[in-house]
Parts: C-alpha cells; sequence; structure tokens
C-alpha cells in the first residue's frame, strides 16, 4: 500500500467517500447497469462506496471488487453486509499484478483510482488482460482543473490549488479527466465514448451544497491541509481565509461548478 497515498486511508476519509458516492450516485451511476449472470470486476473498490450502487444497479449479477489496502476492504466488508447485499465478493489484489486468469471478467468498472496510479495505461492494460473480448471498461474521474466558484477569492483558489499541487507532488494527477480518451485509446480499447457529468450548485439544490460542496469537495481540499503547510505552498493563514472563503459558495448566494468524466471502452 502506498504510504503516501494522498486522500489517506482515514476515518474522515472513509466518510468522505461514501458521501461523495450517494450525492454523486443520479449522476455518474443512472447508466451504470450490468446484464443478468455478467462477471464484473470493481477495481481499487476503497471502502465500498461505489460498490454499494454497482452491487444494488446490478442485483443479478456477480461482483468482484478489490482493493490493495486491506483495511479499506474490511470497512467494504461491513457496508454491504449492513446493506443485505449478496452478489459481491471482495479480495485484495494490486491492479498491476491482478490475480485473475486472463479473460475472467464480462465488465470492468474503475472510480477515482486512475488518478492515484503512476502509470495508468499500464494499468489498463492489466485490467484489459482480465476483460473478455467485446466486454467493457468504465473508468471515472474528476478533473481538479475544471472547479470553478462563486464567491471567488484570492485565498480560495490558493487552497484549491494546493489540492492540486499535493496530488501533482505525490505523482497523482487531478487533472486525469481530460485525458480519458487518451489514455483508453492508447491502452487498445476500442468505440472509446467520453461523457462529461457536469456537477452545478446553487442554493435550490441544497442535497448537493451539503453533500458535494460541503462533505465532498471542502473535505477534500480539507484533507491536504498538512501536506501543503509542510510543502510550504501555502501559510496558515491564507489557507484558512481560503477554507473559509471556500465555504461561502454554500452559502445562499454561492455557485459550484465541477465536472467529471465517465468513459466506456470495448476489448
Ligand atoms: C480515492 S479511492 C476510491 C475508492 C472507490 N473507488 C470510490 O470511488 O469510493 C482510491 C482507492 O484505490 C486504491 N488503490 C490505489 N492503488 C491501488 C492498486 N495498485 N491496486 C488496487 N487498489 C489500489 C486505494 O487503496 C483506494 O482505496
Amino acid at each position: 500500500m502506498r504510504e503516501d497515498y494522498v486522500h489517506g486511508y482515514s476515518e474522515k476519509e472513509a466518510i468522505r467517500l461514501v458521501d461523495q458516492a450517494k450525492t454523486l450516485a443520479p449522476l455518474l451511476h443512472h447508466d451504470t447497469s450490468y446484464p443478468e449472470g455478467s462477471m464484473i470486476l470493481e477495481a481499487g473498490c476503497g471502502v465500498g462506496a461505489q460498490t454499494l450502487t454497482l452491487a444494488k444497479n446490478s442485483s443479478k449479477s456477480e461482483i468482484t471488487s478489490v482493493d490493495i489496502s486491506e483495511p479499506s476492504l474490511n470497512q467494504a466488508t461491513s457496508l454491504i453486509k449492513s446493506e443485505g447485499i449478496k452478489n459481491v465478493k471482495f479480495q485484495i489484489a494490486d491492479i498491476m499484478e491482478l490475480p485473475f486468469e486472463d479473460e475472467t471478467f464480462d465488465h470492468v468498472f474503475i472510480c477515482f483510482v486512475l488518478e492515484h496510479l503512476p502509470d495508468p495505461v499500464e494499468a489498463l492494460l492489466s485490467l484489459k488482460r482480465v476483460l473478455k473480448k467485446g466486454g467493457s471498461i468504465t473508468v471515472i474521474e474528476g478533473d481538479h482543473g475544471s472547479c470553478y466558484f462563486y464567491p471567488e477569492t484570492e485565498e480560495a483558489v490558493k487552497a484549491w490549488q494546493c489540492l492540486i499541487e499535493v496530488q501533482k507532488n505525490l505523482d497523482c494527477n487531478p487533472l486525469m479527466g481530460r485525458e480519458l480518451y487518451p489514455l483508453l485509446a492508447q491502452a487498445g480499447f476500442k468505440k472509446v465514448q467520453i461523457d462529461p457529468r457536469i456537477v452545478y450548485v446553487d442554493s435550490t439544490k441544497p442535497e448537493l451544497v451539503d453533500g458535494f460542496i460541503k462533505k465532498t469537495i471542502i473535505a477534500m481540499v480539507e484533507g491536504v491541509k498538512e501536506q501543503a503547510i509542510g510543502a510550504g505552498l501555502i501559510d496558515l493563514k491564507t489557507w484558512e481565509k481560503g477554507i473559509k472563503d471556500l465555504h461561502k459558495s454554500a452559502e445562499p448566494s454561492g455557485t459550484f461548478f465541477y465536472n467529471f468524466f465517465k468513459g466506456i471502452g470495448i476489448k
């Protein structure tokens, strides 16, 4: 497991991932559903936040969800059990060295993981190996360059920029969404289609103000506080003002915009 994995494996991050998945499920998953009897691989399932929706949307398929972190898999197992879901099994595995025969799965699903991997094309090739011919891969990623908000202050933009810089310093790619097409094409997937999924939030959408701006986005920025200050990217005073200002986008006169990307390719 990477010790420097940018979001970390804290309790707070586990809660953030579940909040994020719940809030974004209608936007990202309304069209993710697999036929009865399909064998599905979910790669990098984390604490099972997406697994929940996958399993509910495709209740008659068999899902194998893997992750490199055992504590995350334990949390995922409890979450799925608590919902009474029976069509998922969890397994510890590294995406780069998958313990499955060639062409085992009908479909592969991977969400918010490629951005953390040092060699995303190699990861896609590894996933392609275990996918059957004619099977599909679904990849979902954010792109932190696609974010803007109102009101916009210099400090809020600096705090946001810290998230991007901290991820870059850890060899992650905070601008992954815009690269999905070239990466999937480079890995040899066919019929690649990328669909931008826009989140626009204002106070007419209170569930997104709370679930997206506060619990997903600001929680994610707050998560890099120590790394950002420690690396000298920002001073404490600017950071605190930046976070306070970011919260203003969640007030009645604030607005927030972010773009996710959902890509599908066929082997
Ligand atoms: C941001 S989390 C996303 C989790 C989940 N897909 C979601 O959307 O909530 C990234 C996950 O990828 C996992 N991961 C990172 N590198 C991995 C690798 N090489 N093999 C398997 N899992 C990996 C991490 O352990 C972490 O659980």
